[in-house]
């Protein structure tokens, strides 16, 4: 099986497959599993901004790729009964392009922008007076003729998300009433939303199934339901086409998904940092250029979970292997860790 980051089975990227109109994704805030801290703190503020009958302030959601930021949009907008308008921060090239969209929201809408921490900084300087004063100042015309319009906006929310909090300016970070930061989801959260899944799509499949599935969905919704669909092919052909705990299994390990839901590709970082670092401290550039990946990739995508798990730790002097992925790499811990 191929096993570039795009492609492999546990990406936590949007794949074709996951895109359209998804029945799995629910609409509203008590359909949501998991991440209770977000859910109880949004329900409190979409209920006060709905008794004062004022939209709801800016919301920014950050964490790892995966985990429902856009579903919690959608929820938001379906909860404050107002449009959501999508869109995502390398999308927007121009100023012009931001004005478009803000310019057609009704009152009360909510302005999705994906990857938040992508936007050109000559678009983000038109959004702060946007968020603040619900209003923008464009230039029209070059030069001498130049003349500056004052147009006024209806009030908005504005939903931004973001893998990297980090990044943000923070001019931008402050202009939002809520910072909400996503979490992993815990294997029994996730065995949840599989089995929730499994009833929307008609696929019979038992707790116990569920749970093998949700274990190794890396604390991924996303990643869980697309193993959810690639199972039941397995069932279908293997098996009566029931997802036990059984089939979950031999699909998983046919797929290469491990008991924990690591891949080829964290099993050869992990290793190649044994073998070759004698577990670290290796820096992020050098560990991009071992396993071929961009570093970016690998501190939102692969490290998180890995830091979960108790296998990676992340030290001024750059990243260690910790005993436990030892352990489940079945390599000798020789014990010299200096952190
Ligand atoms: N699908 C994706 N994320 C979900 C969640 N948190 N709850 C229910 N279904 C989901």
């Amino acid at each position: 099986m191929e096993m570039d980051y795009e492609n492999r089975m546990v990406s936590a990227d949007y794949l074709p497959e996951d895109e359209g109109d998804n029945p799995l994704r629910p609409q509203e805030l008590s359909d949501y599993i998991g991440q209770t801290k977000v859910k109880e703190n949004l329900s409190v503020f979409i209920n006060a901004a709905k008794l004062r009958g004022e939209a709801l302030d800016h919301v920014l959601l950050y964490g790892p790729p995966g985990l429902g930021k856009t579903t919690l949009a959608g929820i938001i907008a379906n909860e404050m009964g107002v449009n959501l308008r999508i869109t995502a921060g390398p999308a927007l090239e121009r100023a012009g392009d931001l004005a478009a969209l803000l310019t057609n929201l009704d009152p009360g809408d909510v302005l999705f922008i994906d990857e938040i921490h992508r936007l050109p900084r000559t678009v983000e300087e038109i959004l702060y007076p946007a968020m603040e004063d619900f209003a923008i100042d464009i230039i029209n015309g070059k030069g001498q003729g130049a003349a500056s319009i004052h147009l006024p906006l209806p009030r908005f929310t504005l939903i931004g998300a973001t893998t990297r909090a980090g990044q943000l300016s923070a001019p931008l970070r402050d202009r939002f009433g809520m910072v909400m930061r996503l979490e992993l989801y815990t294997p029994e959260e996730l065995a949840q939303i599989v089995s929730r899944s499994a009833r929307i799509l008609g696929i019979p499949c038992e707790p116990d199934g569920a749970l093998e599935i949700a274990s190794r969905s890396r604390g991924t919704p996303r990643i869980a339901n697309r193993l959810l669909k690639r199972v039941r092919d397995f069932a279908q052909v293997i098996s009566d086409g029931v997802i036990t705990c059984d089939a979950a299994r031999e699909a998983l390990d046919r797929l290469e998904v491990d008991e924990l839901g690591l891949d080829m590709v964290d099993r050869r970082m992990l290793e190649a940092m044994i073998r070759h670092y004698n577990g670290g401290p290796v820096g992020l550039d050098t560990l991009a250029a071992v396993i071929g990946e961009e570093a970016v990739t690998i501190e939102d995508v692969y490290e998180p979970y890995l830091m979960q798990i108790g296998f990676l730790s992340r030290t001024p002097r750059g990243r260690v292997v910790l005993p436990a992925a030892y352990e489940h790499l079945g390599i000798e811990y020789s014990g010299q860790l200096m952190l």
